[in-house]
């Protein structure tokens, strides 16, 4: 068992192209071995009592990959839902979803919401998929929730704060991520959960996501074993003698 735990720890799943291009095979076919990865690592993060999983599945962005891609993606999506309903009931896990899910296809989206329904008071983690997601949008829904209130006397936007803002996105009451991973190199953060991910800690493995397996989680998580968070502050050390 690792020493520190990360209660939530978000991935930006990435490479699952590189993986197929590399094999000869199409693009499609890496994403769906990324697939398996996400069963993996999902099963293993309940095992070790990680509070919440957030993967980055599909961003506004990615809406502007060729049709035939996206389409592909959503109804692996919507399969892997379906399929994964009663082992997330069997594990325990709770299951849900962020983003502008209006934009998603009518069927992903009734699979999405039986999904969450028959979960919905498990204990164990909470697998979120981010999905047509992005951090800047995310920002913008809350500041238009947060105008909507303020327009019609309900929030007085003198008192607003970081706790108005937290309260207005898409799952208020999400633990901020400890630890965000991700795989494939890339040093960026893509738009991913921009506001609630200013404290935690990055780990960028070269491990392309369909490799991803549960050593690679354990090598992440011992890594943030030995961070040293501060969140603005210093560490406390034993006084000089
Ligand atoms: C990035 O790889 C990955 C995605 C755009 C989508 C992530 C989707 C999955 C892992 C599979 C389905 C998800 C679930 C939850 C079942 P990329 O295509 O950008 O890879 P590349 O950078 O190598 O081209």
């Amino acid at each position: 068992m690792p020493p520190a735990l990360p209660r939530h720890i978000a991935i930006i799943m990435d490479g699952n192209g590189r993986w197929a291009e590399a094999r000869g095979m199409r693009r499609i076919k890496g994403h769906e071995a990324g697939a398996e990865s996400v069963r993996t690592i999902a099963e293993e993060c309940s095992r070790l009592g990680v509070e919440q999983l957030t993967l980055y599945a599909f961003s506004e962005e990615n809406w502007r990959r060729p049709r035939l891609e996206t389409e592909f993606l959503m109804r692996l999506l919507k399969r892997f839902i379906a399929a994964e309903r009663e082992t997330l009931i069997r594990n325990q896990m709770r299951f849900s979803a962020i983003g502008r899910l209006e934009r998603l296809p009518e069927s992903v989206r009734k699979e999405l919401q039986k999904t969450v329904l028959a979960t919905k008071d498990n204990p164990r983690t909470n697998l979120c998929l981010a999905l047509s997601y992005g951090g800047r949008a995310e920002i913008v829904d809350a500041v238009k929730a947060i105008a909507a209130k303020v327009q019609s006397g309900q929030v007085d936007p003198k008192a607003i704060d970081e706790a108005t803002i937290a309260a207005h996105l898409y799952q208020p009451q999400m633990p901020e991520p400890d630890l965000v991973i991700r795989t494939a190199g890339e040093m960026r953060l893509s738009n991913f959960l921009l506001w609630q991910i200013s404290y935690s800690e990055l780990y960028v493995t070269e491990t392309l996501w369909p490799d991803f397996r549960i050593e690679h989680l354990h090598a992440a998580i011992e890594d943030f074993g030995r961070r040293e968070r501060r969140f603005g502050g210093l560490v406390q050390r034993p006084a000089a003698m």
